[in-house]
């Protein structure tokens, strides 16, 4: 063994200041840079801590200036050396920039093959190479504050729940499939043909069972599995913090996560986020933000038109008058404001973003200084009356530049939405030092599929519906509001939960609205109807994204960041080259065939 390795590390390559000088040292880490000058070779050695100058003198010690000839970008080294002062060459940037290490010994521990790319923070490397040697991605110091900060903040989740009374219980990945939420992936098993588990996509039925079985209040850093399409914000395998109590009301849970949360931003970046924390109907979000995930750092909100255009029978516009003859339509408009000095091209631009989100355009209006509206084909026909309603109602004065959508009610919402964030950004609006915390809730418990033209459960369904709306759960089910909430941040959502239904005759009502028969209610969550029936207390929970949380901790836009091993957008592990190709044997012992499609 190596003498160095043997003594061991004196100090990280962080940890050396000027009040070290003339100490005798012993450092290990990787050689981030080399340089010779006049005789001496400069090296700067780094491990997760930060870096240290090296400098090999050959008046110091002739063999390890000699062997340091030899060092290139990573290989992986130990020095023993004498911390000395900089004198007039200190380095405000590094925290050890006072000092330098003359180094008496050396030890290459290992050499490493020229890096694909270096290792530096801000280097233009395309990400699929980054992502096919992780490994050296993950060097990076960046990337290393970030898992750090993703330690610490799990540390103080963990401490922060056990101290409010948590228990830390796991629960099986692999499980029974059951329907509703995400889709999940299957496990195929070797001793019964033709039977699969799912792998969990949260610990959903287990943590009520918890409950059940008397635990009170259970928390997991859990993994989840959902076969869902990539996203910046979205993996296959990703991590919740999971958390189910009994005897809550739904004040009691969000008291708890701000506590949890507040404590985590406190403790991580030493900032104090005001409790409790603001609250908006789930309504509301829609009319003002187009979603249930509202990015309230700034303005642009949405004006919903399609009340006023009905007092206006249409107010002379063809196109407004048809929209508002079917109930599941909206008119919606937003406001950009004169300042923006948006051209034509500009606007003519965003109508193909519209396009491209399934929309047929954007119709548009400029007001002139007398508030009529100019370059637009509604301005032709439209009633002078409904204008200036429509004036009235967004806000919109001379220079300023209306922009329309019509149509179906989900589509209008969500091209409002991402336009109002395009131009959000586009348009520097947002308020980018604000941590905008926001509880959305009382949102609908079932919602209309327009398709199957069928009730579904908006979230699960085992949500506790509003007391007061279980009246219309049989004549008019979308007027059912129920005890769900979402946390968002900034315009992610990074937590949701529910109060839930632990009462089995409101249970078979819910079923009955989602056309879900007794026997198949048995078929599909037997166990959890089950043991619903032996005295389940009130319970209720949440669970928050852990890896969108350190994504907005530490200010990065992907969760890529913040995942140490992650799969492309396409759910490819291009380090390991998962998912794979197996033997026909082994499909065979699992009694799986394959069916592979013609290439298109
Ligand atoms: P939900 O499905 O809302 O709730 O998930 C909770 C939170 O997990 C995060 N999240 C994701 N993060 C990364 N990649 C994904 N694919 C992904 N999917 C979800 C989000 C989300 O808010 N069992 C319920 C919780 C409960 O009711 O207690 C659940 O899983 O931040």
């Amino acid at each position: 063994m190596s003498n160095l390795l043997e003594r061991g590390r004196s100090h990280t390559c962080n940890d050396l200041t000027g009040a070290d000088e003339g100490k005798k040292v012993v450092l290990f880490g990787w050689v981030d840079s080399r340089r010779d000058h006049g005789g001496c070779v400069f090296v700067d050695l780094r491990d997760r801590f930060g870096k240290t100058q090296v400098v090999f003198d050959p008046q110091v010690e002739q063999k390890a200036h000699g062997l340091a000839g030899d060092l290139r970008n990573e290989y992986c080294i130990g020095i023993e050396g004498v911390v000395k002062s900089r004198g007039g060459n200190k380095n405000p940037k590094l925290h050890t920039g006072e000092i330098e290490v003359h180094a008496t010994a050396l030890d290459i521990f290992n050499k490493s093959e020229p890096p694909p790319f270096l290792i530096q923070d801000d280097i233009d490397t395309n990400e699929e190479k980054r992502l096919e040697f992780r490994y050296l991605d993950l060097r990076r110091p960046q990337l290393q504050k970030n898992f750090i900060m993703r330690h610490k903040a799990a540390q103080i989740v963990r401490r922060h729940l056990d101290s409010h009374g948590f228990l830390e219980i796991e629960t099986p990945f692999l499980v029974k499939y059951t329907p509703g939420g995400a889709r999940n992936f299957l496990v195929p098993h070797r001793v019964y043909p033709g039977k699969f588990y799912a792998l969990a996509e949260s610990p959903q039925l287990f943590k009520q069972l918890f409950m059940v079985a008397g635990f009170d209040r259970y928390f997991q850093i859990v993994r989840c599995f959902r076969d869902e399409d990539g996203r910046l914000d979205r993996q296959p395998e990703f991590t919740q913090i999971d958390i189910e109590m009994s005897f809550p009301t739904q004040d009691r849970i969000f008291e708890i996560v701000e506590g949890l949360v507040t404590t985590v931003w406190k403790e991580c970046l030493g900032v104090e986020i005001k409790k409790p924390f603001a609250r908006m109907e789930f309504d509301e979000s829609m009319r003002r933000f187009g979603n249930d995930k509202p990015d309230v750092r700034f303005g642009m909100e949405h004006t919903d038109l399609t009340e006023l255009v009905k007092q206006h029978d249409g107010g002379g516009v063809p196109l407004f008058a048809d929209t508002v003859k079917n109930p599941a339509n909206l008119i919606k408009a937003l406001v950009v404001p004169a300042s923006a000095n948006l051209s034509r091209t500009e606007a003519d631009k965003l109508e193909e973003l519209c396009k491209g989100m399934g929309s047929k355009g954007l119709a548009r209006a400029k007001l002139d200084e007398a508030g009529n509206w100019t370059q637009s084909p509604l301005a032709k026909t439209i009633s002078e009356g409904m204008r200036s309603a429509i004036n009235q109602a967004t806000g919109a004065k001379p220079g300023d530049l209306l922009l329309f959508q019509f149509g179906r009610a989900s589509l209008v919402h969500t091209v409002m939405a991402n336009l109002r964030l395009h131009l959000g950004k586009k348009l520097g609006l947002i308020r980018d030092k604000e941590w905008a915390f926001l509880w959305v809730v009382n949102p609908p418990l079932f919602e209309y599929d327009e398709d199957t033209k069928t009730w579904a459960a908006a979230h699960h369904a085992f949500t506790k519906p509003v007391d007061a709306d279980l009246q219309h759960i049989e004549t008019d089910p979308g007027k059912v509001k129920c005890f769900r909430y979402d946390l968002v941040l900034n315009g992610f959502e990074i937590a949701g939960g529910s109060v839930r239904l632990h009462d089995p005759i409101v249970q078979g009502k819910v079923f009955k609205a989602l056309g879900i028969s007794a026997e198949e209610a048995q078929q599909k969550f037997g166990f959890l109807l089950q043991a619903l029936k032996y005295g389940a207390p009130p319970h209720g929970g949440i669970a928050l994204g852990f890896d969108r949380l350190n994504m907005l901790l530490t200010g990065t836009d992907s969760l890529r960041d913040v995942v140490a091993y992650p799969k492309t957008q396409k759910g490819v592990d291009l380090m390991t080259d998962a998912p794979n190709e197996v033997s026909a044997k082994q499909l065979e012992e699992l009694h799986v065939r394959a069916i592979i499609p013609a290439k298109a």
